[in-house]
């Protein structure tokens, strides 16, 4: 029998984070597993309120940039492994304040490898520090071509950058120190729980609220989209029979141009509001580009399908009708994460 194992997840409290601590407190009753998270604006622990009682999870209220601190906690828990998924993740908000993205995505990165390289270095347990990244540190595909594990990185915003040079850090303790680590980059992910800043929610939100859907420049943009449990799912895969030093590239094999994505949101939501087909087509506004903006992304998965097995076990249609039941559902959770600061954020980011 496998011993029990102490599993800090960072950023637990976020999107994607609170997927994959239920999904380990579930799953892994036997291991302990801690959310460390600084509870920013974009982290709400109304996300994790259906297990927040359970005995083998623990809330850890701390910031990934404060180093003592951070090094306090590894000592008193005696984490086993890491899975790394706190950040600061909005483009937009990169270009308004590069400085957090280098504060939390590089220096934050570089506290948790010190003290885990610090608690682990002599010990003989099986460590790992796992770190989520993104297709973003790869830069920008015209219009062919996959990115796969051996595409250079070539980041064009300031939160691409933050991340590719936290991956480096990631690599170069690897190298350098021999901590045991493994990366992901992930394409980009929707779901439940995904803060209104991201385009799918923000435009299920205005469709609620009949207020226009802001398409930046021409709206052909192409992003590759992955249902946010199908990310879960991979993670965990990756965490328990990834190969140590390794990249897995996580994709969904769903490439959207942004206004075709839109329309297809519009036409969903009319149908689910019992609105007219088209009325909320007729909210689609074009607005002034985003600079740098990558013109696509998109993910050659094959390699952890061959190795690992994984792939993608939601359609497009159906993580997306589940996304917006989960929205219209939970009114107060939408009502509210955009109160109070959020109107300022998209009357500066909308003006
Ligand atoms: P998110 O913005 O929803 O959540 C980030 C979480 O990190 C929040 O709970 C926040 O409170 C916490 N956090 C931020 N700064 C912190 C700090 N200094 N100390 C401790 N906690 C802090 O982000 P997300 O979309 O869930 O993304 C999670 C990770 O996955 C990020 O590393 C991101 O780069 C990566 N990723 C995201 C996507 C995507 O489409 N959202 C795709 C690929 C990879
Ligand atoms: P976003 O969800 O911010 O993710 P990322 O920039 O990490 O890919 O944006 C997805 C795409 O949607 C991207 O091409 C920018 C575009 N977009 C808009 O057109 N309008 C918006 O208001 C937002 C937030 C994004």
């Amino acid at each position: 029998m496998s011993k029990s194992r102490n599993i800090l997840i960072t950023g637990g409290a976020g999107f994607i984070g609170s997927h994959v601590v239920r999904l380990f407190v579930n799953k892994y009753p036997k291991d302990h597993i801690y959310n460390l998270d600084a509870l920013t604006y974009a982290g709400n622990l109304e996300n994790l309120k259906d297990i927040e009682d359970a005995k083998n999870y623990t809330f850890l209220k701390a910031d990934i940039c404060n180093r003592e601190q951070i090094k306090i906690l590894f000592e008193k828990h005696q984490f086993d492994s890491v899975i790394h998924l706190a950040a600061e993740s909005h483009v937009d908000r990169s270009i308004t304040n590069p400085f957090a993205f280098v504060e939390t995505n590089v220096m934050g990165t570089l506290n948790l490898l010190h003290a885990a390289h610090h608690l682990w270095k002599n010990s003989d347990k099986n460590h790992l520090f796992y770190h989520i990244s993104t297709d973003e540190v790869y830069g920008t595909l015209g219009s062919t071509g996959l990115f796969t594990e051996e595409t250079a990185y070539d980041p064009n915003s300031p939160y691409s950058a933050s991340k590719a040079s936290s991956d480096h850090f990631v690599r170069a303790f690897g190298e350098t120190y021999g901590l045991p680590y493994v990366i992901s980059n992930c394409s980009n992910n929707y779901g439940p729980n995904q803060f209104p800043e991201k385009l799918i929610p923000l435009f299920i939100n205005n469709i609620i609220n009949n207020k226009p859907l802001p398409v930046y420049g021409d709206g052909n943009y192409t992003r590759d989209w992955l249902f946010v449990i199908d990310h879960a799912d991979a993670i965990d895969l990756i965490f328990n029979k990834g190969n140590l030093g390794e990249t897995y590239n996580i994709g969904g094999f769903n490439e959207w141009k942004n206004i075709d994505l839109v329309k297809v949101l519009c036409q969903q939501m009319d149908s689910k509001l019992g609105r007219k087909q088209g009325e909320s087509e007729n909210l689609i506004t074009f607005v002034k580009d985003r600079p740098g903006h990558d013109l696509r992304y998109a993910i050659d998965a094959s390699k952890i399908n061959k190795n690992l097995g994984w792939k993608p076990s939601v359609t497009f249609e159906e993580g997306l009708s589940q996304t917006i039941d989960w929205y219209l559902n939970n009114e107060n959770w939408l009502k509210n994460v955009t109160s109070g600061d959020y109107q300022k954020y998209y009357d500066e980011q909308y003006k």
